[in-house]
């Protein structure tokens, strides 16, 4: 079930850089957005099996702690040939690697190893809940699908030097954060993982300002 979303409400995410990009594609909403961090609210344990799951657990925290509306995210990066991984340990994957050069370095050195043939295919994933705090929940799930290279570009955040989606010739680490959302102003689809959930969030919930 599911309703407008509108006002003020919380972002469950201690993350800058998914905030910042948040606020971008909440922005023409006319949505005011506080942050988790912002509210001092703690983060829960992420013990899902998917991301949707683990959206669900911050979102139903997020609005527990603040009796606001709250949205979150779960995203992660899913390599094929390496069986999905490291998906939903995507943070858990570069803070074990000592930062994200390390962390891409070791991707790319594992599938190098594995042997699997080029083009190496992943996909970044992007879930999106919202939680009201009558108990009303509902979610979205968008999908990049694109090659794995070696880094490219300093722009973006985690992992976007060595991803270049479909149908480019730049990863996101070379593009700008607009032509990373793609976010078309005809309706029509959108290119990162998050701006697709966005976009089938906005389509059920936001009611353009
Ligand atoms: P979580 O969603 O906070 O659990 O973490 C997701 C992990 O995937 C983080 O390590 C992010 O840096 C990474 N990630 C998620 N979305 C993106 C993206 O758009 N670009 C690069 N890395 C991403």
């Amino acid at each position: 079930m599911s309703r407008a979303l509108s006002g003020k409400i919380v972002i469950a995410t201690h993350n800058a850089g998914k905030l910042r990009e948040m606020r971008e594609l909440l922005g023409p909403c006319g949505i005011e957005a506080v942050s988790a961090g912002e509210l001092g609210l703690g983060e829960p344990e992420e013990t899902g099996a998917d991301f949707v799951a683990n959206a669900l657990i911050k979102a139903r925290a997020a609005t527990a702690a603040s009796g606001l509306p709250a949205l979150a995210d779960d995203s992660g990066l899913c390599v094929e040939p390496l069986g999905g991984l490291p998906g939903v340990a995507s943070a858990r994957f570069a803070s074990e690697a000592g930062g994200f050069s390390q962390a891409m370095a070791k991707i790319l050195a594992e599938l190098e190893a594995s042997g699997a043939p080029r083009p190496w295919r992943g996909c970044f994933i992007s879930a999106l809940a919202v939680v009201w705090p009558d108990g009303t929940e509902a979610s979205f799930e968008g999908r990049v699908d694109g090659d794995l290279v070696a880094p490219r570009g300093e722009r973006g955040f985690g992992y976007d030097p060595i991803f270049q989606p479909d149908g480019h010739f730049r990863t996101f680490g070379e593009m700008e954060s607009t032509e990373k959302h793609g976010i078309p102003a005809d309706g029509s689809r959108a290119l990162s993982h998050r701006a697709r959930a966005f976009q089938k969030m906005a389509r059920a919930l936001l009611v353009p300002s």
